[in-house]
C-alpha cells in the first residue's frame, strides 16, 4: 500500500499540467509546511528566523520542466538575486540548484553560461552553491558539469543518491576533486536495473557511502531524517575522531523539526534545505511520496478549509 501511494504521488510530480496550474494558484494543500513562500522576500524572512535558532540554511529556488533557454535564464537572474539578498544581510545560508532548472534538457552551453554567471555572484559574495541531484537519466551529466565546474570554483558541491548502483564508483571517483558532498538516499523512481529496489540495501548503501566520504577526510553533509542513519554517523565520528567541522546533518524544512533543535543542542551543525517559489507542485508531491503521514497532515488541512 505504502509503496503503492508513493509511486502515485511520484507520478503526479511528474504531471506538467498540474505544475502549470499550481504556479497559477499559489501556495495550496498544505504545501506551505514544506514550501518557505513565494517570492525572496518571504524566503529570507524565514532565513532570518532558523538562523536565530542557529540553524543553518540552503535555499531552493523551485522550478520544474524548465525547456527554453529564457526560462532558464530567469531561473538563473533569481538565484542570482538571491545570492545577493543573501549576501546583503550576511545571512547563514548556502543555495542550492537542479541543473534542469539551469538549461540542461536545452543545451550544456546555456547550463555553463549561467552556472558561471551565479557562481561569480556567489564568489563575491562568499555564498557556497549546491548542485541538487535528479533522476539517474540525467545524473552522468550533472556530475560532468559538477567536475567541470569544480575545477573552476571552490564554492561547489553535489549530491549522491545512495540508491543508484554506481554511487560508490561516485565518490571513489569525485574523490580527486576533494568534493564537498551532501549524501542522500535519492528521492525519484527509478527502475531496478539502476538503482536498489530494496530499502535495506539503500541504507546499506548510504551507511557505506557516509563512512567513505568522511574517512576520505572530505566535507560531507548527511541530508536524511533517519535517526538510524543521524546514530550510525555520530558513532562513526566518534570512533575515527572526525572533527565535527567536517560534516552537518541537513533536513528539509518542515520536517522533524524537533529533531533539528535536538541536534543543534547537542553541539551538530544542523542545515535546513529551504524551498521557496511558486513552482511548488513537484517537490510537494515528492514530500508527499516519501511519507504517507504527510498526506494525512495535508487531507487534514485540506478538510478544515
Ligand atoms: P526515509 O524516508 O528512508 O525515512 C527513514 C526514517 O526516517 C523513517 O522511517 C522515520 O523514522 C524517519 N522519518 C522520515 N521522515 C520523517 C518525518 N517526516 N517525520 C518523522 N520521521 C521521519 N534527493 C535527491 O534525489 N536529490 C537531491 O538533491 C536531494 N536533496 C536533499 C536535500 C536534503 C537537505 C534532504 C534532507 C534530502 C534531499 N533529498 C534529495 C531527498 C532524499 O533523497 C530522500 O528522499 C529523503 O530525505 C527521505 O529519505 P530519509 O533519508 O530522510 O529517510
Amino acid at each position: 500500500m505504502e509503496q503503492a501511494m508513493r509511486n502515485f504521488f511520484l507520478f503526479l510530480s511528474k504531471n506538467k499540467s498540474m505544475t502549470k496550474l499550481a504556479k497559477k494558484y499559489g501556495l495550496r494543500f498544505g504545501a506551505a509546511r514544506f514550501v518557505a513562500g513565494s517570492s525572496i522576500v518571504q524566503a529570507t524572512a524565514v532565513i532570518r528566523e532558523l538562523n536565530k535558532q542557529n540553524l543553518a540554511v540552503t535555499i531552493d529556488y523551485l522550478g520544474e520542466f524548465v525547456d527554453n533557454e529564457e526560462e532558464a535564464n530567469a531561473m538563473a537572474k533569481e538565484c542570482v538575486e538571491a545570492i545577493r539578498a543573501i549576501g546583503k544581510e550576511h545571512l547563514n545560508s548556502q543555495l542550492s540548484l537542479k541543473m534542469t532548472s539551469m538549461g540542461l534538457d536545452i543545451s550544456e552551453e546555456v547550463v555553463m553560461k549561467n552556472m558561471r554567471m551565479i557562481l561569480d555572484e556567489a564568489t563575491r559574495q562568499n555564498v557556497f552553491v549546491t548542485i541538487d541531484m535528479e533522476d539517474y537519466g540525467r545524473c552522468g551529466q550533472t556530475i560532468d558539469i559538477f567536475k567541470r565546474l569544480k575545477s573552476e570554483y571552490d564554492n561547489i558541491g553535489t549530491v549522491i543518491q545512495a540508491y543508484l548502483y554506481r554511487t560508490e564508483k561516485d565518490i571513489d571517483d569525485l574523490n580527486h576533486y576533494s568534493p564537498n558532498l551532501r549524501l542522500v538516499k535519492g528521492a525519484y523512481k527509478e527502475s531496478p536495473e539502476v538503482a536498489f529496489p530494496d530499502k535495506k540495501d539503500v541504507d546499506e548503501s548510504f551507511k557505506r557511502i557516509i563512512k567513505t566520504h568522511l574517512l576520505n577526510g572530505n566535507y560531507t553533509a548527511i541530508a536524511t531524517h533517519d535517526d538510524a542513519m543521524i546514530e550510525y554517523t555520530k558513532q562513526l565520528v566518534e570512533e575515527y575522531n572526525i572533527p565535527y567541522d567536517q560534516f552537518e546533518f541537513q533536513m528539509l524544512f518542515g520536517i522533524r523539526v524537533e529533531r533539528q533543535h535536538e541536534l543543534v543542542k547537542e553541539g551538530y551543525k544542523m542545515r535546513v534545505y529551504v524551498p521557496y517559489g511558486t513552482d511548488w507542485y513537484g517537490y510537494f508531491m515528492r514530500r508527499l511520496a516519501e511519507r504517507p503521514a504527510n498526506v494525512a497532515f495535508v487531507l487534514k488541512g485540506v478538510m478544515k478549509k
